[in-house]
């Protein structure tokens, strides 16, 4: 997989669990390529992170929801997310737990 951009989910419940940390540590892994890393808001998966959103070259974009750094380099090089969906849609929305615990 051709990896364009990740990012590491800064909203209060991932930083609550070390996605700083987690960025850190990608921002060195991936320093010497031309892939960008970058923070970004919430993603709407807040139980489930940190979180991390990868967006390949064809613009795909899948989230992983993190478990150690040993493991997340090889997992994002591997292409193991889930496909992502923002919630632009009426029928996508959920404003279930997930976001609202967030808030
Ligand atoms: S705070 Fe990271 S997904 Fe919501």
């Amino acid at each position: 997989m051709q990896t364009k951009k990740i990012e590491v989910c800064c909203g209060s419940k991932c930083i609550s669990r070390n996605s700083e940390e987690i960025f850190d540590y990608l921002q060195e892994e991936y320093k010497e390529t031309d892939v960008a890393v970058h923070m970004c808001s919430c993603l709407g998966r807040c139980k489930k992170g940190p979180n991390i959103l990868v967006t390949d070259e064809k613009e795909d974009e899948k989230v992983y929801h993190y478990s150690k750094n040993r493991t997340i380099k090889e997992r994002i090089e591997n292409n193991e997310g889930m496909p992502y969906t923002r919630y632009d849609t009426e029928d996508k929305l959920d404003l279930g737990s997930d976001f609202l615990g967030d808030l």
